[in-house]
């Protein structure tokens, strides 16, 4: 059976750590007839440029038929001033919300040879191994009504909503529960109920879910508290869960005490498995077309699609396992290169992990 793969480069570096996953898949494909079929497709400001718009119809009839979606990253400073209604950045939040993706998976683990890339002690940090399962398409992201009103006074106001109905909070906590019952069956909620309703619900619904796995065990925990305690003692948490934009924080907090952001895949699930794969890393401007970035996030990413979407686990440990024997070849990107390594290209560090593929080393 053909598995189809819609193919969204997107902004900044996107495109050239897309080339790098592509490459690693094709060569998967060979090895073990995996059936995978790409097609490619525009989003964010590469497609602003092209139809007007970051999330064109094209792009939705594709995303629409596809089984799995492989994204690379939007946005850049030449879009910035554009109206919000089109910025790079709404083409993601689009294909977030068509596809009803709303479980977002984002693991944050220490590769051992990473260690002292990391901001934090190596023993801080060594064996980390957690997973952040954010909501992704409620809360204030989403919440009507929003926008930047004049008030009488003739200032002007910014406003958005945050909210979040029973269904939506029930359904995230069914798939973070899910994902803790598969690893070490500790889930921490986090969310602001000493001060926001919509979180103290929240709060409610993850107790009122949690009785259905009772192997589970659930702590609660106020979002400045769980920011801090990232950052002083991480490995506490196994998988935490919480809402749209403590998600987004948090995840970048915690990519960050893996030692490099280039390292972290994450996955978008709907209620069927049907999955978005990107690295969360962004489209990093700066260093776009330098041919530096690093595309283990990409290559890592396509790893959980394999997973995730079309269950098939061996190939995606062979992906793992390959990013770990380029690793150990001493290979390293910019961004986590430290003295005594090998400083490779974005495209090398893709034919390291194809060689290990290659090699069997796996
Ligand atoms: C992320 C990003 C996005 C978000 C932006 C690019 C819209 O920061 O995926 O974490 O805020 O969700
Ligand atoms: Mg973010």
């Amino acid at each position: 059976m053909t598995k189809k793969i819609a193919v969204l480069a997107g902004d900044g570096i996107g495109p050239e750590i897309m080339a790098e996953a592509i490459k690693v898949l094709n060569v998967l494909n060979g090895q073990m007839n995996l059936g995978l079929e790409f097609e490619n497709g525009l989003i964010g400001g590469a497609a602003y440029d092209v139809h007007g718009s970051p999330f064109p119809q094209p792009t939705i009839d594709l995303v629409k038929k596809a089984d799995a979606i492989l994204l690379g990253a939007v946005g850049g400073k030449k879009w910035e001033s554009l109206d919000i209604s089109v910025r790079p950045e709404k083409g993601l939040l689009g294909l977030r919300s068509v596809l009803r993706l709303f479980s977002n998976l984002r693991p944050a683990i220490l590769y051992p040879q990473l260690a002292n890339a990391s901001s934090l002690k190596p023993e801080l940090v060594s064996g980390l191994d957690l997973m952040i399962v954010r909501e992704l398409t409620g809360g204030i992201y989403f919440g009507q009504p929003r926008g930047i009103r004049i008030l009488e006074s003739g200032e002007k106001q910014g406003f958005n909503t945050l909210v979040y109905s029973e269904s939506e909070i029930r359904r995230i906590g069914h798939s973070a529960f899910k994902i803790a019952q598969k690893r070490n069956k500790k889930l921490c909620s986090v969310d602001k109920a000493n001060v926001l309703e919509c979180t103290e619900l929240w709060r409610e619904v993850m107790i009122e879910v949690g009785k259905e796995y009772p192997d589970v065990e659930l702590s609660h925990m106020y979002v400045d508290n769980a920011a801090m305690q990232l950052i002083r003692a991480p490995k506490q948490f196994d998988v935490m869960v919480t809402t749209n934009m403590f998600g987004d924080i948090l995840s970048d907090a915690a990519a960050m005490l893996t030692g490099s952001i280039g390292m972290l895949p994450s996955a978008s699930l709907d209620a069927n498995g049907k999955g978005m794969y990107e690295p969360i890393h962004g489209s990093a401007p700066d260093i776009a077309g330098k041919g530096i970035a690093n595309p283990l996030a990409t290559i890592l990413s396509a790893a959980m699609m394999l997973r995730y979407t079309f269950n098939l686990s061996v190939a995606a440990d062979r992906i793992e396992n390959a990013v770990n024997s380029a690793l150990n070849a001493n290979v390293r990107t910019a961004d986590i290169f430290s003295e005594g390594m090998i400083k490779v290209s974005t495209s090398q560090m893709g034919d390291a992990v194809v060689s290990a593929l290659q090699n069997g080393a796996i």
